[in-house]
């Protein structure tokens, strides 16, 4: 029998009947477009070409023929199945100390051994978006709140507030300076946070940034620091994408800069967020760490960490995989490499079209600036062009707005879920609309200039952030079937 609405919220909780998770909103059309028509080259040439997947699929041969080479790395092979009872009864929610080791090492490794990691300190939780949870219970109450810089990963307002009751507030980060943190952002943020009595515990960033593919410099590092010893409140740091860097400047660390004398900072207020859903490839794996410099923080996260851990099967072979150490170096050298001529090849490709992107050495995407193909300079214009591409030139790409971006016009396109040849046909495609779109070869000539629409954009803000409520996006799709078996 069906519930009626109201008969629902009667009978089950506010998060059953909220819509904290996501998924009911218009950013599903897209996966819903891609889901009904997903391009295949063959069968299905004029399908939709997924690229709202952040997935890191161009060195699988490597680790398919590690896994090859490894037999015994499995408890399912004749090799491996005498580990068998052992590893299926394993329920210590500490994990299997040769797995702690090996993620410490590995970590250690993507920053290029510049820091180590103590494998005590490493809680293991469902991917980053249960780190992400599992942080913010551990630090925040619920009507907290976090500042995090726009534009975010849309997973955030899920992973982060949903279950928790926590709040996120952003900081403005425009354009004009490539969207630097800045401090007066961060003060601005602040500020306005205690006028309307909102208690800040944390400052949440994501180096490098997803959406934008850029990793921040020594100087903003150390001033967020300051910042947060400031005003006593936590730094949680999301490196998930630190081994995407393929080129300079390279990614640094918070680990680093902890380590650096002159930076004053008191380490129980610095937390690293980890997976090796980005850096391996492997989000199906829900491999996340909350790597916490606070001790109470490790052991109430520990605890926790009992609602969400990596099975022990999948501990067995990463611990395996990431201690060959020979492998794991090669790995992360050559996915870099993979990494940066995919990148090279899709922007030069977007700017022989006169497309560009925000100048990006790292993640699993560009950020792409559309805004002289939007009718007028607004987030309604946006939504507009989002729904052209994905239903006339057949891309499924991610809208500025659902990363709580505060000027309308950019969009994320990832371009790592996918072959070479599919690739071109994404490329081919945006060539064909950016020639046809005659009305933006109207609107260049007439165009008043960029800054002026950002001013006018600026005035945009309250509405971005009343439609992102409506548009928010989960990266955890309600489709049963990976699309991406259906897209190679
Ligand atoms: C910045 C960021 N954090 C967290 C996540 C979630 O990652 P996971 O698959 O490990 O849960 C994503 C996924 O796209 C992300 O981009």
């Amino acid at each position: 029998m069906g519930f009626t609405l109201s008969n629902q919220q009667q009978l089950l909780s506010k998060i059953a009947t909220g819509n904290g998770h996501g998924e009911n909103t218009p950013y599903f059309d897209g996966w819903k477009a891609f889901d009904s028509n997903p391009y295949h080259p063959t069968t299905n040439p004029q399908g939709v070409i997924q690229m709202g997947l952040a997935e890191n699929q161009l060195s699988f041969d490597l680790i398919q023929e590690w896994v090859l080479k490894n037999p015994e790395a499995s408890i399912c092979t004749a090799q491996g199945a005498k580990a068998f009872k052992d590893i299926a009864i394993f329920q210590d929610y500490h994990g299997l100390p040769e797995f702690r080791n090996a993620v410490a090492n590995f970590m250690g490794k993507v920053r290029g051994n510049r820091v180590t990691f103590d494998p005590d300190r490493i809680v293991m939780s469902g991917g980053a978006t249960g780190a992400h949870e599992m942080i913010a219970f551990c630090l925040a109450d619920p009507g907290e709140a976090f500042l995090v810089p726009v534009p975010y990963y849309p997973g955030f307002d899920r992973d982060l507030r949903w279950r928790t009751g926590v709040q996120l507030l952003p900081v403005a980060c425009e354009s004009s300076n490539n969207f630097k943190i800045t401090r007066a952002a961060l003060e601005d943020a602040y500020e306005k946070a205690q006028k309307a009595n909102i208690r800040v515990k944390g400052l949440l960033i994501t180096n490098p940034s997803n959406p934008l593919g850029t990793v921040l410099d020594r100087e903003t590092l150390k001033s967020l620091v300051t910042f947060i010893n400031e005003k006593n409140i936590h730094l949680v740091c999301d490196e998930i994408y630190a081994a995407t860097v393929f080129t300079q400047p390279r990614f640094i660390s918070i680990a680093e800069i902890l380590e650096e004398e002159e930076v004053e900072c008191n380490r129980d207020l610095v937390h690293i967020v980890y997976s090796l859903s980005k850096d391996m490839g492997f989000p199906g794996f829900r491999v996340g760490i909350v790597y916490s410099y606070n001790d109470a923080v490790v052991n109430c996260a520990r605890k926790m960490s009992s609602f969400g851990l990596v099975s022990t099967q999948t501990q067995h072979l990463i611990a395996s995989m990431l201690s060959d150490n020979e492998f794991v170096d090669r790995f992360i050298v050559e996915s870099a490499k993979r990494l940066k001529a995919r990148h090279t090849r899709f922007t030069v490709g977007l700017e022989e079209q006169g497309t560009t992107c925000l100048k990006s050495n790292g993640g699993l995407f560009v950020w792409m600036d559309l805004h002289k193909h939007l009718k007028e300079q607004t987030f309604e214009a946006e939504m507009a062009l989002w729904r052209t591409i994905i239903h006339q030139v057949k891309l499924n790409v991610s809208p500025g707005v659902s990363f709580h971006c505060p000027e309308p016009g950019w969009f994320r396109v990832c371009f790592a879920n996918m072959d070479d040849q599919t690739m071109e046909v994404a490329l081919e495609r945006i060539r064909n609309f950016v020639l046809q779109d005659k009305d933006a070869v109207v609107a260049i000539k007439k165009k008043s200039c960029w800054q002026s629409n950002k001013k006018l954009s600026l005035s945009f803000k309250s509405f971005n952030f009343r439609i992102l409520d409506e548009v928010s996006m989960s990266p955890h799709s309600p489709i049963p079937q990976s699309p991406l078996v259906r897209a190679t």
